[in-house]
């Protein structure tokens, strides 16, 4: 059997700041990756690169930094949940977008089907037995294979909170609109835009 081999692609120089500044061009929702450690605490991170994968079966996945100290954790605990957030949740984000100290604090939770933390505020939760963890560079390929679903009725009608350019955004149409939606940068650009831009993604 032979092996494809593509034909080496044609390459332009560019640096790490045109890539970071390209790639922010495209505009993501915001989740939280939750999960409870052996010793009961939870802990938790916010992505932006969680993604829908398969349907069957039902895959997820989402893009660790190699750096992330959050990220072992919810290795570790081998399930997670991932909470999508609401555009009146961009505190929240900043509060799960720090390394160390108790990020939950202050934070409204409870504990989903798969013990995994479900911020109550969250516009939906999807919980998530981890399926695979694929190499991605700097970066982890999470794959969650989906274990559960926010039950219709808890299911927020409320627009997301949007990250663009590396600033927290909000959907200015409703998002029953069937046109495009266009994206209202936040006008406060602070701590986490800051932080958003020392990490490694867009
Ligand atoms: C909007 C936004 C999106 C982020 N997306 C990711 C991501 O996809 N992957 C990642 O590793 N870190 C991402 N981060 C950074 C992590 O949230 C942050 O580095 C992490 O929580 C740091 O804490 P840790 O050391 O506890 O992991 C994002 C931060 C922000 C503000």
């Amino acid at each position: 059997m032979s092996i494809y081999t593509p034909p080496t692609a044609p390459t332009t120089p560019f640096d790490d700041a045109a890539m970071r500044d390209t790639l922010s061009r495209f505009c993501t929702g915001v989740a939280v990756i939750t999960a409870i450690q052996a010793d009961g605490q939870p802990a938790g991170m916010a992505v932006q690169s969680f993604s829908s994968v398969s349907l069957d079966p039902p895959l997820v996945c989402f893009c660790p930094a190699g750096t992330s100290t959050t990220w072992p954790r919810i290795s570790a605990a081998g399930r997670f949940a991932v909470n999508v957030l609401a555009a009146d949740q961009e505190e929240l984000c900043r509060q799960f977008a720090v390394t160390g100290g108790d990020k939950f604090t202050g934070v409204d939770w409870r504990s989903g089907v798969n013990g995994a933390p479900l911020l109550t505020a969250a516009l939906a939760t999807i919980e998530c037995e981890l399926a695979d963890v694929l190499p991605g560079g700097d970066h982890l390929i999470a794959l969650g294979r989906v274990t559960a679903l926010t039950p219709p009725e808890r299911l927020r009608e409320t627009s997301p909170l949007l990250y663009f350019r590396r600033a927290y955004g909000r959907l200015t149409a409703s998002p029953s609109t069937p046109s495009a939606p266009s994206a209202a940068t936040s006008s406060s650009k602070s701590a986490s835009i800051a932080s958003a831009r020392s990490r490694s993604e867009a």
